[in-house]
């Protein structure tokens, strides 16, 4: 391979993924905007640039912020990545972003002479940190082939669906189905609860029927413990998921009642003022609307992803 690397975004994602990437082998510098997120991995091999252009004699830099605007920022503002004479290759972008938002950015890229491959993933930090990440890519094949190799140390499966922005549609519905599951399981164990059941034998019963799954599992423990403030993902973010979500339902003209209710309700959790506490909360706050208390039940149940 031989390429050289480079790695934009250390957040809770960033940070587990390009780990994955520096343990499977490969040489990884990596530049973040809070420069204390990024001295620590020097432990793990991986070189901290000064700045973003300090990346632009990269042959592939892999991105993973927060939002559209994020991405563009790092990309093309005053000393973005792209914005100096230097330029790499290809930028491989994991961000869970809006399919417009990144038809742009590949028009930006590709007129600059940078090639764009789109590589949303399906997992949280933890999955990440196991390796069992899911990652789809969109954008030209010969793109895909050539980051596929990093691509495959960060993931379980790694799969190319097609051309363009469609893995952001992926990612799109993907998660409009994350927020709808976790809206659902929610409700349900609020209501086995209020009538008697403890949350978790209920939710030890779902993950045993066929109706459970690695998320439902990798979610009983903090269901179960209330411990909201091991962070996998915020309510924010869940926000601007189910927001792409409803955005593309209607671009593409797709009623999505499910959807659009459960939109409604993470908007409230978020005008209630979750902020840097996990999406599960959602779990109070639909106990609260059914008159209840919760309290912590204390039990360790398993996740699934412990090895
Ligand atoms: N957490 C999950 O379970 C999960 C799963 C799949 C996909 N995703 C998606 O992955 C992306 C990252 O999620 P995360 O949970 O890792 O978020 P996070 O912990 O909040 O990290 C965000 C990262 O983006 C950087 N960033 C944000 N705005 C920036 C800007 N304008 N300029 C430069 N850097 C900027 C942050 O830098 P600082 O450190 O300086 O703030 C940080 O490194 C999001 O699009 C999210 O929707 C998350």
């Amino acid at each position: 391979m031989g390429d050289r690397l480079g790695w934009i975004g250390l957040g809770r994602m960033g940070e587990a993924m390009v780990k994955r990437l520096l343990k499977g082998g490969h040489a990884v510098t990596v530049w973040n905007r809070t420069r204390s997120k990024a001295d620590p991995l020097v432990e793990y091999g991986a070189d901290v640039a000064a700045n973003r252009q300090a990346l632009a004699d990269c042959d592939l830099v892999f991105t993973m912020v927060s939002t559209t605007d994020d991405l563009k920022d790092v990309l093309f503002a005053d000393g973005g990545l792209v914005a100096g004479a230097t330029k790499p290759k290809v930028v491989v972008d994991s961000s869970s972003i809006s399919q417009e938002g990144s038809a742009e950015i590949r028009k930006r890229l590709e007129a600059l002479g940078v090639g764009y491959l789109c590589t949303p993933v399906s997992g949280n930090a933890k999955v990440a940190k196991a390796g069992k990440l899911l990652m789809v890519s969109s954008g030209p094949r010969a793109l895909y082939d050539r980051a596929e190799p990093y691509l495959q140390s960060m993931a379980r499966k790694v799969m190319w669906v097609g051309e363009g922005e469609l893995a952001r549609i992926w990612k799109i519905a993907h998660n409009t189905m994350f927020g709808v599951v976790i809206q659902n399981l929610c409700e349900i164990t609020v209501l086995a609860e209020k009538a008697g059941i403890p949350r978790h034998v209920f939710l030890e019963s779902i993950n045993d029927s066929v109706l459970g799954s690695m998320y439902t599992r990798y979610k009983s423990p903090v269901l179960t413990n209330l411990t909201f403030d091991q962070v996998t993902f915020t309510p924010k973010l869940l926000l601007k998921d189910m927001d792409l979500g409803m955005a593309a339902a209607k671009t593409y003209g797709v009623a999505m009642p499910a959807a659009a209710a459960t939109r409604e309700s993470v908007a409230r959790m978020v005008g209630r003022g979750h902020d840097h506490v996990d999406f599960a909360i959602l779990l109070l706050e639909t106990a609260r609307d059914a008159g209840i208390e919760l309290t912590a039940e204390n039990v360790r149940l398993s996740d699934g992803l412990e090895s």
